[in-house]
């Protein structure tokens, strides 16, 4: 692939799309290239390096990692630079490989599992050789990353990767590979280092994060030992899939006061025929009924979900289930898609296309509910007590920006510093956020 030999980077710039597990997997490459000497700089423009940690999910999101790399390219130019040595990682990486090469004639492609080579493939780029890698080695990539260093408040951690559930739309059972859990004792070691590099909240992460398992234990068990961790006060996990919702995640949801009450769990579409279609293998009442169980032992929960628009052959009363659906769970938050046919996964070889315009309508008509339910979730809070977790300054002087424990944001203004627990009343909401005024501090 490359043939001219180059000067190795010195600086590197990471830029990750796509979801939380991209990003977690970013941050990760960023430790192992600083690891290896070199230096991180904020600005794509002036590194020697850009990693692309690109997304496949939707055809937008492919689509943008090659605009990317025009952009970066012509900007260089125009300062009359040399074009940066350009690193294609994550999923695009893995699903297109060669064809990345071939299009964009990029320096090194790396896929998902096998980014801890990175380094090594820089240094084979830079002396001018093929640099492409997107094995999925039995051998776990963690095993070969550097220890976490630096994190801010809230930090990502990766539990389990894959997908066995082929949902009939969707790539990342191609791109991630099977469903692997990491070990319990690594996880909770990484866990500790975490909380040793200032975070005080650990999501855990999961293509499907509740099918996470080791020698018996599931991810309730997890989150119990998480809870003994001297200096966490707060765990959160994410995706979660219906199917995989054990009594025992149920009822940690009762019994550990360190899980945060809020549960992202995708439906993508409330009609059964078209569930059946997606092959999520479970129904509108199946998970109606998973969310009364939850919501039985944790009330005040926030629920949060998926959703698709214009799956190929959803009819005009199919997509009005799904409004039916979202107006019985009333969601605090939901990210909805329009369905984008993908290469490779069945759904693409579907007659029935809904047409472009149909669907932007159901979108718009979807996110219209859903924003009205979560402006309602907003709106019913503000009276309520909590803490907030200080993640960063806000935009106004003495201003401070973090999160409820229903995972809204909230903005207050005090004698504050990133990690504090602050104790507020809730006292004004937006469509998007909320306003806090401290009623007491804690002692961290
Ligand atoms: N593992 C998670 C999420 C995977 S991707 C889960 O099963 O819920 C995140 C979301 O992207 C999905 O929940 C789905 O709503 C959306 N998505 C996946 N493939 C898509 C496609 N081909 N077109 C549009 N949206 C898609
Ligand atoms: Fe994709 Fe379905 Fe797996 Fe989620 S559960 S990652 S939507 S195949
Ligand atoms: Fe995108 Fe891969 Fe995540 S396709 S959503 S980056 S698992």
């Amino acid at each position: 692939m490359s043939v001219t030999a180059k000067t190795p980077p010195q600086t590197f710039h990471v830029k990750s799309f796509g979801c939380q597990m991209n990003v977690y997997d970013g941050e990760r490459m960023a430790e192992l290239m600083a690891a290896e000497g070199l230096v991180s700089t904020a600005d794509a423009d002036a590194a020697d390096l850009v990693v692309l940690n690109t997304c496949h999910i939707r055809e937008k999101a492919t689509e943008k990692v090659y605009s990317d790399i025009g952009r970066l390219r012509k900007r260089a130019r125009e300062r009359g630079s040399d074009a940066p040595m350009i690193a294609v990682a994550g999923c695009v990486a893995q699903a297109e490989g060669e064809e990345i090469v071939r299009r964009a004639k990029v320096d090194v492609v790396v896929g998902p599992q096998s980014y801890h080579n990175l380094p090594g493939l820089v240094a084979r780029a830079a002396s001018g050789e093929a640099a492409l890698d997107t094995d999925m080695p039995l051998a776990s990539k963690f095993a070969h990353l550097p220890a976490r260093r630096r994190v801010g408040a809230s930090a990502f951690l990766t539990v389990q990767e894959g997908c066995d559930k082929f949902c009939t739309y969707c790539v990342v059972p191609y791109t991630r590979g099977a469903e692997v859990s990491r070990p319990y004792a690594a996880i909770l070691d990484e866990a500790r280092a975490l909380v040793d590099a200032g975070a005080r909240e650990i999501t855990l992460l999961g293509q499907n994060v509740n099918a996470w398992s080791d020698d018996g234990r599931g991810l309730h068990d997890l989150i119990l030992a998480l809870d003994r961790l001297p200096g966490l006060a707060r765990i959160r996990y994410t995706t979660s899939h219906p199917n995989d919702m054990a009594q025992g995640l149920i009822e940690a949801h009762r019994d550990v006061e360190s899980l945060m009450p809020f549960l992202h769990l995708p439906v993508q579409a409330g009609s059964d025929r078209v569930l059946r279609a997606m092959n999520r293998a479970h129904t509108v009442d199946g998970y109606l009924h998973l969310l009364d169980r939850v919501r039985a032992v944790r009330p005040d929960i926030a629920l949060s979900g998926d959703f698709i628009v214009g799956f190929p052959g959803e009819t005009e009363a199919e997509f009005a289930e799904t409004l039916r659906l979202v107006d019985r769970v009333g969601y605090a938050q939901a990210f909805s898609f329009k369905y984008s046919p993908r290469p490779g996964t069945p759904a693409a070889d579907l007659a029935a296309a809904v047409p472009a315009e149909v669907m932007d309508e159901r979108l718009q008509r979807l996110q219209a509910a859903l924003n009205r339910d979560q402006a309602a979730f907003n709106a019913a809070s503000v009276g309520r007590r909590c803490a907030v977790l200080i993640e960063r300054r806000g935009k106004l002087p003495g201003q401070w920006l973090g999160k409820s424990p229903w995972l809204q944001s909230v903005h207050l203004v005090g004698d504050h510093k990133i990690g504090d627990l602050v104790e507020v009343t809730l006292a004004a909401a937006g469509p998007n956020s909320l306003t806090g005024v401290a009623t007491l501090r804690d002692a961290a």
